[in-house]
């Protein structure tokens, strides 16, 4: 099992190298997590901060504007009130006050006291790779939704072509395996 670990933290970079596609945004925080170098941006206000898509507020400030105006959105609780320095080091924007997964269990449940089995970004603490920390169009903070999320790391070839996954038409992968853990490797639902 060895070689199929080795194999799994390829497809896993090879994932974050896709995600690292999506948008300039989304990519450079990821990588920061694989390359301690790459440097973070300096902007240090929240009008600074790329909106995932979501066109600025032409006044250039209030995220309550923009929640307001955009009701769909989704932004995550302490982003929207500003409470910046719940996550970041405020001497230093670009250093967080723990690492992940530790710094989202400083208020949400921690995810190895529900599971026995964690998902491997889980368990790495790859939290941000599914989940945009500050806002995003999609439900939960999703950088990605359905089925796509899973092939940004996982080999669509690979997993369709297992027996286990014939006739899948119309199932989502999400209604049989849970995202963040489960009794066992396959963390079923
Ligand atoms: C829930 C924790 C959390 C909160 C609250 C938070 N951030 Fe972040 N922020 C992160 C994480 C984690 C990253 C690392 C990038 C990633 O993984 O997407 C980040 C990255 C950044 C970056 C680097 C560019 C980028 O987005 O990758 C900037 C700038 C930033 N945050 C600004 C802010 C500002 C301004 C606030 C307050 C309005 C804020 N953040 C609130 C967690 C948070
Ligand atoms: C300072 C406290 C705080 C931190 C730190 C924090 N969160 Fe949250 N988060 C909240 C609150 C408050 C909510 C809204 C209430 C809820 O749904 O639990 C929330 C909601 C969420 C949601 C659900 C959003 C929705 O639309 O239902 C996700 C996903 C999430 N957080 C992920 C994360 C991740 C990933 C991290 C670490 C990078 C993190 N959180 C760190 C406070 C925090
Ligand atoms: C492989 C992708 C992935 C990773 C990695 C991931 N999540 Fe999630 N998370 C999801 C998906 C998908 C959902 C939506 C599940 C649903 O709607 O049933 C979700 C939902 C959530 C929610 C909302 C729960 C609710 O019931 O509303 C929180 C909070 C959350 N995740 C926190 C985290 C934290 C903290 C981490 C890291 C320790 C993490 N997630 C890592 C995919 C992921
Ligand atoms: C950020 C990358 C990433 C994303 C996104 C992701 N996975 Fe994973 N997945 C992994 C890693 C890493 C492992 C652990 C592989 C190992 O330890 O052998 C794993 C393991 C699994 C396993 C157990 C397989 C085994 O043989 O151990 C299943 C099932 C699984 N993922 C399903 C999903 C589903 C369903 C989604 C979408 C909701 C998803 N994954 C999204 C990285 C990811
Ligand atoms: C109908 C339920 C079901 C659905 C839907 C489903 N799976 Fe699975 N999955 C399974 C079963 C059953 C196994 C095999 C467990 C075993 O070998 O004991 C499995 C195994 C896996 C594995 C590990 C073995 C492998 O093929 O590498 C991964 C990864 C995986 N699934 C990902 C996914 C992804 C991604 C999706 C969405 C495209 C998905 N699954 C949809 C039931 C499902």
């Amino acid at each position: 099992m060895k070689l199929s670990a080795n194999i799994w933290s390829a497809v896993v970079v090879v994932g974050m190298v896709l995600f690292s596609q999506c948008s300039p945004y989304a990519g450079k925080s990821v990588l920061h997590f694989f390359f301690d170098g790459v440097p973070e941006n300096d902007s240090t206000s929240l009008a600074n901060v790329e909106t995932n898509g979501i066109p600025d507020d032409s006044t250039g400030n209030s995220n309550e504007t923009l929640a307001f105006a955009e009701p769909e959105g989704k932004i995550h609780y302490p982003f929207g009130e500003g409470e910046c320095a719940s996550c970041h080091n405020e001497q230093a924007l670009g250093t967080m006050v723990e690492p992940q997964p530790g710094l989202c269990y400083i208020c949400h449940e921690d995810l190895a006291e529900q599971y026995s089995y964690l998902h491997g970004p889980v368990a790495g603490g790859y939290c941000s790779a599914c989940h945009d920390p500050h806002r995003s169009a999609n439900e939960k903070l999703l950088r990605i939704t359905g089925d796509a999320l899973c092939f940004h790391c996982h080999e669509a070839e690979s997993v369709l072509g297992n027996e286990m996954h014939e006739g899948l038409e119309g199932m989502l992968c999400t209604d049989c395996h849970n995202p963040h853990g489960g009794e066992d490797k396959y963390i079923f639902q």
